[in-house]
């Protein structure tokens, strides 16, 4: 029963920044609020699904009124932790942490770029909007001076548990992992790994099942 009640809130809550990513676009429009059935029709999954997922939370709906746009936007912002600033940093200067780091909107979300670290000296002191790259020997002075909660780690795959592992000493709370390796630290670090090209396998697993589907028309 537990283990059922856990899961059904991770499936709510991996659909949460979804929810918030629409009703931040609608408030952007002037729309004040809006029906289960209308947000159903704009974000393409069943009314009864928003309720339910909204009822996981006491609802926010009000019958014959629908949602109060702003109203339930920022409640989906406190359960994400958005209500508050996460200062963070980027380890590894390269391709992928250089565009993270040009990257403005996450600071719109509350995520504060604070710093970013390589162990590239040729890098050492240049700025990306204004953010200096610091050397790595820098690392655990800055995360306590800086009160730094999540670090994004886009270095090479051979590299990530070492460095990982030194994040860990430092009391940082979450790593946001691009590197191609799972990780396993303790429980005191959250880790949150990112793999586009799974999601861009999906994309080719469904263009097959489409061609597929249409050859046989
Ligand atoms: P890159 O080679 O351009 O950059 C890597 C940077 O990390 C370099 O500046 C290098 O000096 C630095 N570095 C190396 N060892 C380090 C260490 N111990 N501490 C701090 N910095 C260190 O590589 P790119 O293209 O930016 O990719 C970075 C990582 O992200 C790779 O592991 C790549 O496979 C991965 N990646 C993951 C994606 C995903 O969807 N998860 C998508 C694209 C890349």
């Amino acid at each position: 029963m537990k283990v059922e009640e856990r899961e059904i809130s991770q499936a709510v809550i991996r659909r949460l920044p979804r929810y918030y990513r629409y009703l931040g676009e609608l408030l952007a429009n002037g729309v004040e609020r809006i029906s289960s059935n209308d947000l159903s029709k704009r974000m393409n999954v069943t009314a009864s699904q928003i309720r339910q997922d909204l009822n996981n939370f006491g609802g926010f709906g009000q019958q014959g009124y629908g949602y109060n746009v702003k109203y339930l936007r920022t409640e989906i912002g406190k359960i994400l932790g958005l209500d508050v600033d996460h200062n963070f940093i980027i380890i590894g200067a390269g391709n992928l942490g250089q565009a993270l780091a040009n990257y403005a909107s996450f600071e719109r979300s509350g995520f504060k770029l604070k710093g970013i670290f390589d162990v590239n000296p040729r890098l050492e002191g240049v700025t990306i909007r204004g953010i200096q790259i610091h050397m790595m020997d820098e690392l655990k002075s800055f995360i306590r001076d800086n009160n730094i909660e999540i670090a994004v780690l886009t270095i090479p795959k051979t590299k990530a548990i070492e460095v990982a592992e030194q994040l860990a000493e430092t009391g940082i709370k979450g790593i946001w992992n691009f590197a191609h390796t799972d990780l396993k630290l303790g429980e005191n670090v959250i880790v949150e790994n990112v793999h586009l090209s799974e999601s861009l396998m999906r994309l080719s697993y469904k263009i097959g099942r489409y061609d597929e589907e249409h050859s046989q028309e």
